[in-house]
């Protein structure tokens, strides 16, 4: 229970967290330290008056016992001290001393002159500590010796200035050991988050604190492992996809060749299906590579027009609704192939498609492919996305594909900065939405 309220109550970021462990810790310890100081100071300074307030009063009082009663009267202003004075008389009575301060200072007086003067101490009821002690003369006359006894100096006004001061370090410095130490990670995070599918990210630089150019010799070490790693993947992907395509070709040729027309028919058909695999895989392979093509400004009615004339050209129902058209920086071909995977899954899942573009005014350029087919189950929406993954019905419904249009079509929008989501529709069927930045 104290821990959840702990934990909610604590700063959400490890910067706020250690700050403020510091600040308190060290604004602890700092009020412990003034404390004990003070409390020292106290204790010295009260046995320092203590000492001097036994030997002052007994030598007073030896003078006013050696003095004729008539002068003694004469004597008594200069022999009062800040915390005491002498009264000529009986005094006041009242019940014994007990704070502290109190009975210390009867004490101090009781040693200094008690042996030769049986005293009595009494407090009198006051605002503040108040006592008297009671002694006589050796000529029987009675002695008062009113003390008021005051508890150590008075602290110096600028004290709590220097307090505040050294408060105000403590802040500042924490803050700056803290800075100091989330930064790197701070800046870890970006770098981690910079690393783009391209895995050309941006290298950290390896100075600073030994512990912080540790780190970033060791991200930088192993962004560069898994561009390796990656790479060498890729490397094989598109040397089995390329090195494939010409035993299909030799097949091909083989089997037109075959007498049985049925057998050839069919034989013809898979080696369609290996073909489309092995350029997909290639074409895969590429994207992953990164896309090398160079930004040129685009005008993406023409883009999308020329797009949908290809396929109307080959009998594909496939329209577009574009009211306006758009200027942006982007890299043409890489957008054309990834509106046409998308359009090529909508004819090939609903056997028609519908192309809308959308500007928003503000930096946003949204371009759908819109079906009416099947739609994808919600719980595969992501899914989809993943190389060779095909829905169970696709399968089924023999529908032809590698599964990798879609992983295709993500490497594609992120070459181009663009973001590309699936979402069904309301009435059945699939949008792809992609947004593109037209800033
Ligand atoms: N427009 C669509 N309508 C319904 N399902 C779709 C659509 N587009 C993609 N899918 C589903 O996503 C899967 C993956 O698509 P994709 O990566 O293009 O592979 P492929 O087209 O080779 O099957 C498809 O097998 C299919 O199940
Ligand atoms: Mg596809």
């Amino acid at each position: 229970m104290i821990g959840r309220a702990l934990h909610w109550r604590l700063p959400r970021t490890l910067y706020a967290r250690v700050a403020l462990i510091l600040v308190i810790g060290l604004a602890l310890t700092q009020g412990a330290s003034f404390w004990l100081t003070l409390t020292e100071r106290d204790n010295a300074t009260t046995d320092v008056m203590m000492g001097y307030v036994e030997r002052e009063v007994a030598s007073s009082v030896a003078l006013l016992d050696h003095l004729p009663a008539s002068e003694r009267a004469d004597w008594l202003p200069r022999l009062a001290r800040r915390t005491y004075r002498f009264i000529l008389g009986p005094g006041e009575t009242g019940a014994p001393p007990d704070a502290r301060l109190s009975a210390r200072m009867a004490e101090s007086i009781e040693a200094g002159i008690g042996r030769k003067y049986p005293v009595s101490v009494n407090t009198i009821p006051d605002s503040r500590e108040h006592l008297q002690v009671h002694l006589k003369l050796t000529d029987g006359a009675p002695l008062t010796i009113d003390v008021l006894p005051m508890s150590s100096i008075p602290i110096s006004p600028w004290l709590p200035f220097t307090l505040a001061l050294q408060l105000a370090v403590i802040v500042a410095c924490s803050w700056l050991a803290v800075r100091l130490a989330t930064r790197p990670l701070q800046q870890l995070a970006k770098a981690a988050d910079a690393l783009g599918p391209d895995l050309k990210g941006e290298r950290l630089p390896e100075k600073g604190p030994s512990e912080v150019a540790r780190a970033a010799r060791a991200f930088n070490s192993m962004q560069e492992r898994i561009a390796g790693y990656m790479a060498e993947r890729i490397q094989i992907l598109a040397a089995i996809s390329h090195d494939l395509q010409t035993p299909i070709t030799r097949m091909r040729l083989r089997v037109e060749t075959m007498d049985d027309q049925v057998q050839g028919a069919r034989l013809q058909r898979d080696l369609a299906e290996m073909e489309t695999l092995v350029k997909e895989g290639l074409a895969y392979a590429r994207t992953m590579h990164g896309v090398n093509e160079d930004i040129h400004r685009t005008d993406l009615h023409a883009l999308l027009e020329s797009l949908v004339y290809d396929y109307v050209d080959t009998g594909a129902a496939v329209s577009l609704d574009a009211h306006e058209s758009v200027t942006i920086a982007t890299r043409p071909n890489a957008l054309r192939r990834l509106i046409g995977n998308l359009v090529d899954n909508a004819l090939k899942f609903a056997g028609q498609a519908a192309i809308e573009m959308r500007h928003d005014h503000v930096n946003h350029v949204v371009i759908s492919v819109l079906d009416r087919g099947p739609g994808i189950s919600p719980e595969a929406l992501e899914a989809v996305f993943e190389p060779f993954y095909r829905e169970e019905t696709s399968r089924n419904r023999a529908t032809g594909g590698t599964g990798l249009g879609l992983a295709i079509a993500r490497q594609l929008a992120l070459a181009l900065n663009a973001t590309l989501t699936l979402e069904n529709r309301e009435g059945g069927g699939l949008e792809a939405r992609v947004v593109l930045n037209a800033a």
